[in-house]
């Protein structure tokens, strides 16, 4: 009895800590503060918890649900349906293979900033913006960082995920965790910090638009892992004994605090630098630096702690992504391990060139009115993920038998999941149309009319041609 518990226990800390290895990444820590600054702070903090707690968890649970049933990877798990539904999967490995034509330049950036920090970044506070701007804008050097973030990657993924990473994860997320505590201290502390605080937790709803719900609900399920075949495909390794609703609770409270507490570390001091809070994807780099000098000498040790830690965050989740890639080359287009992980390897590292150099040298070039690293970003998180996780809760809550949903979240009966009623109205009615709802309201509002048709039209062709995908 006893040793059974304790067995059961131990695959829980190795899948939840899988899970929101996967989850808790360059979402929370770089791109959520950026996304608040730019959307006006407290009204996109409600109305991303909102998105978080009514649909990304949801989808949580019928994602694991979906996995775990099938025992295969999204495409398959897709498919074993119905050819008809093979596009939903392909959707989701199309979306993390172009999250990979960025993701691996912003790890690339945070391992410079770990070197960074010991050679003099923290010496000059004032020039920490213009070190950024000429960073990311220039040729060599941020392409020779991501090229050896994507071969971690690589060399990780090739010889499968466990071992090493989990226990550098196990390690480095609780760090990271006190390392934020740490800095969001330090920042409420400095002088002129209240009117971060005001900014975070005071919504002023006349900043919203169509696209603020857009970027919530495209945050959402970026920051979750979800809508792109991940967590089905995580969930389908969990043992029967595992509950599902209560594992997927954990992860998303662990990836919401994480974002919030990165929220808490940055705005304090941004406002008490007297910087714009609407700065963009340098957010990170260029706050906590600053709040590093003010920290004396130990900053140094604080700041490359810190960078270090957004490395492993960022690590673990695009291990995640480049894995959901691989693994449906290997089932579904029968190739070994080593040449599916190299191949992909290289079509990203040639999308990441492009997304890394749009920065600087190829600044002019635009596709459908924006940069390569735009428009990778705007094409997943804007349109693919969204769409890929309405399709889920579509197909979830029209295709899958009740009953089969009903026994997979109770364990055949064995644990109680008194929600599964409400849980199961929202998958079916209530998520598909509110994502609908925000979808049009996004597509209406975005800049970026073109880029957002496209997508759809690259959705709408898979559909056509599921089964022969
Ligand atoms: N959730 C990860 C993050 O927040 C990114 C990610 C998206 C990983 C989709 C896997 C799948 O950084």
């Amino acid at each position: 009895m006893e040793q059974k518990g304790r067995e059961n226990w131990g695959s829980r800390i190795g899948f939840i800590m899988a899970a929101a290895g996967s989850a808790v990444g360059l979402g929370n820590i770089w791109r959520f503060p950026y996304l608040t600054g730019e959307n006006g702070g407290g009204a996109f903090i409600v109305i991303y918890l909102g998105c978080i707690i009514f649909i990304g968890l949801s989808i949580m649970i019928a994602e694991f649900a979906v996995g775990r049933r099938t025992s295969l990877a999204a495409v398959g798990a897709y498919k074993s349906y119905s050819s008809r539904w093979t596009f939903a999967g392909v959707l989701g490995v199309l979306s993390a293979f172009f999250i990979m034509g960025f993701y691996p330049v912003v790890g690339g950036w945070a391992m410079a900033y770990i070197a960074k920090s010991f050679t003099g970044l923290l010496a000059a506070p004032e020039a920490v913006p213009d070190v950024f701007g000429a960073f990311i804008g220039g040729t060599a050097q941020p392409l020779i960082w991501m090229v050896i973030y994507l071969a971690i990657n690589v060399f990780i993924v090739a010889r499968g995920v466990a071992g090493g990473i989990e226990k550098a994860g196990k390690i480095l997320m609780p760090m990271l965790y006190i390392l934020l505590i740490i800095v969001a201290v330090k920042g409420i502390t400095l002088p002129g910090a209240g009117a971060g605080i005001e900014f975070l937790f005071k919504p002023d709803f006349s900043k919203v638009t169509g696209q603020t719900f857009l970027a919530a609900l495209g945050q959402a399920f970026f920051s979750l892992s979800l809508g792109m075949g991940c967590m089905i495909t995580y969930g389908s390794y969990l043992n029967k004994q595992e509950k599902l609703p209560s594992n997927a609770l954990i992860v998303t409270l662990m990836d919401t605090s994480v974002a919030l507490l990165a929220g808490i570390a940055m705005f304090p001091a941004l406002f008490a630098f007297g910087m714009e809070p609407s700065q963009g994807a340098g957010l990170v780099f260029v706050v906590l630096p600053q709040l590093f000098a003010q920290m004396g000498g130990i900053g140094v040790i604080f700041s490359a702690m810190f960078f270090i830690a957004l490395f492993i965050a960022a690590l673990t989740s695009s291990v995640s992504l480049l894995e959901v890639v691989v693994a449906y080359l290997m089932d579904q287009r029968k190739m070994e391990r080593k040449p599916a992980v190299y191949g992909t390897a290289v079509v990203m590292a040639v999308l990441c060139i492009l997304s890394s150099l749009s920065m600087g040298a190829l600044s002019g070039v635009k596709l459908f009115g924006v940069g390569f690293f735009d428009f990778f970003d705007i094409l997943t998180d804007k349109i693919f993920l969204a769409i890929g996780g309405m399709l889920l809760a579509i197909f979830t809550g029209w295709f899958v038998k009740k009953e089969d949903l009903k026994d997979e979240l109770t364990n055949s009966g064995a644990v109680p999941f008194g929600l599964f009623e409400i849980w199961y109205n929202l998958i079916k009615y209530v998520i598909p149309v509110l994502i609908g709802i925000v979808a049009i309201m996004g597509i209406m509002a975005i800049e970026q009319t073109s880029l957002m048709i496209f997508g759809l039209l690259i959705i709408v062709v898979l559909a056509i041609f599921s089964n022969k995908l």
